[in-house]
């Protein structure tokens, strides 16, 4: 099949390359004439392993092209996938859907055939009816047919995510389409995929309550971790007792620092938003928000409790600044609200990231970055682990701290307490 995506971000840009190898002809288009030339030259502005490669080889093959001529690609294809950002308003809790509409628009200038119109990126319920609304201004009914299929693709699982999915949803309100996209996933499909089809409004919001769903399990998991350090009890034990009940499932239960990324702080919000408009009360996802929010606090104070109460002129390492491990994405990771907390309480901070030196952190006063573990531990007062890179699995603390010996705060319970207890350093973790 002919396939266009509309933006060539994190979502695009793994769907194109993964459409590409299952045979499908595709355009990814982009206004950033940069990013095209840089993805023409065989790079990826993302970190996500394995991408790479696979789009060298659909390039090279020809079954993928980038383009900046959006109205050409999207008359050259049967499926456009509108695939733009839709981050949170300025001052508020809703989603910007602008960039989704002004695709829309260029799209709706472009139909000399019929198509299929699909949101792969997380909409608002109702945004399906909203996007057939322009498109009829401009073109007769039977040219088109509006579908939502959003992505559930992990950053760093992202290719994985994509060939075997737990599901693929399908929100359509015409049987055509409904046949064409089943057609396309067809590959998938006959590996074990479910295939869910639903009305475009229910696969809208399937995509927002998946992530509120897990952004509760994570937060209660933290919170329960809370109660594990003051009862005595190790929060890994719970975990697996909770998770081997199949009805609750042992995914997602990881307890650690506050959640982040692109994704559940701004779809937890944007479903609150929408229930607003509708008149409806998601109390339990308003405080699953709240808790997430007070996290990262909570975790401040137990730093503090660590260092006896004095940050000043500590010296404080960070293993790993993202929002999780296997991406570079520092999108309201929680080490940006803990880094320049600390630095502001007068803390000198070195830190290291498999993924290099972050932007976001350069003008925090007292912060550095150093390009190795050894490096970034050196002097140490205080090690955190913040995120679970394998590169942080098998640290040998014993040879670096020789000269110093350093606290360690594990934020992901990496390793196992009493072994680091037995090397003679201090050892912290959480809810255990
Ligand atoms: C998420 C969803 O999983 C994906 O389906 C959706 O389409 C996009 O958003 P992503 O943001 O890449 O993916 O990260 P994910 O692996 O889900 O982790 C999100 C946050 O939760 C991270 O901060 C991670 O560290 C945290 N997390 C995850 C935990 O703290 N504990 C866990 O057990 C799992």
């Amino acid at each position: 099949m002919k396939l266009c995506m509309i933006g060539t971000g994190y979502v695009g840009l793994v769907s194109g390359v993964c459409f590409s190898d299952l045979g499908n002809d595709v355009i990814c288009v982009d206004k950033d004439k940069n990013k095209i030339l840089l993805l023409q030259n065989g790079k990826i502005p993302i970190y996500e392993p394995g991408l790479t490669e696979l789009m060298v080889k659909n390039y090279k093959n020809k079954k993928l092209k980038f383009s900046n001529d959006l109205k050409k690609s999207v008359k050259e294809s049967d499926i456009i996938f509108i695939c733009v950002g839709t981050p949170t308003k300025k001052k508020s809790i809703s989603a910007d859907l602008r960039q989704v509409y002004n695709a829309v628009k260029e799209v709706a200038k472009s139909i000399n055939k019929f198509k299929i119109i699909v949101t792969k990126s997380t909409v608002p319920v109702t945004t399906g009816d909203k996007i057939e609304k322009i498109l009829s201004k401009k073109n007769n009914k039977n040219k088109f047919s509006v579908v939502s299929n959003p992505e559930f693709l992990r950053e760093g699982e992202a290719i994985r995510d994509f060939i075997y999915p737990d599901r693929i949803v399908v929100g359509s309100n015409d049987k055509k389409s409904s046949k064409i996209l089943k057609n396309l996933y067809n590959p998938l499909i006959s590996k074990g995929a479910q295939f869910l089809l639903t009305q475009r409004r229910a696969a809208e919001l399937i995509k927002y309550a998946s992530n509120s769903f897990l952004a509760t399990k994570i937060t209660f998991i933290n919170e329960l971790a809370n109660l594990c350090e003051k009862t005595n009890i190790n929060i890994e034990d719970i975990s697996i007792g909770i998770g081997l009940d199949k009805r609750i499932g042992g995914r997602f239960l990881r307890a650690g620092p506050a959640y982040g990324g692109s994704c559940f702080p701004k779809d937890t919000k944007a479903i609150i938003s929408t229930a607003n408009k509708f008149k409806a009360n998601l109390s339990l996802v308003k405080s699953v928000i709240k808790s997430n929010n007070n996290r990262s606090k909570l975790l401040l104070n137990r730093v503090s409790d660590i260092l006896n109460k004095k940050i000043k002129n500590k010296k404080i390492t960070f293993l790993g600044v993202t929002f999780k491990a296997n991406t570079d994405d520092m999108r309201d990771s929680s080490s940006l609200i803990m880094i320049p907390f600390l630095s502001k309480k007068g803390a000198i901070i070195k830190y290291y990231d498999p993924t290099g030196e972050k932007k976001e952190l350069n003008k925090i006063k007292n912060v550095s970055y150093e390009n190795s573990i050894k490096k970034a531990v050196k002097n140490s007062d205080l090690v955190i682990l913040h995120t679970e890179w394998n590169d942080f699995k098998s640290i040998n603390f014993k040879n670096l701290s020789k000269k110093k010996k350093f606290i360690i705060y594990d934020m992901r319970n990496i390793y196992s307490p009493e072994k680091i207890n037995k090397q003679g350093l201090k050892y912290f973790s959480i809810g255990r």
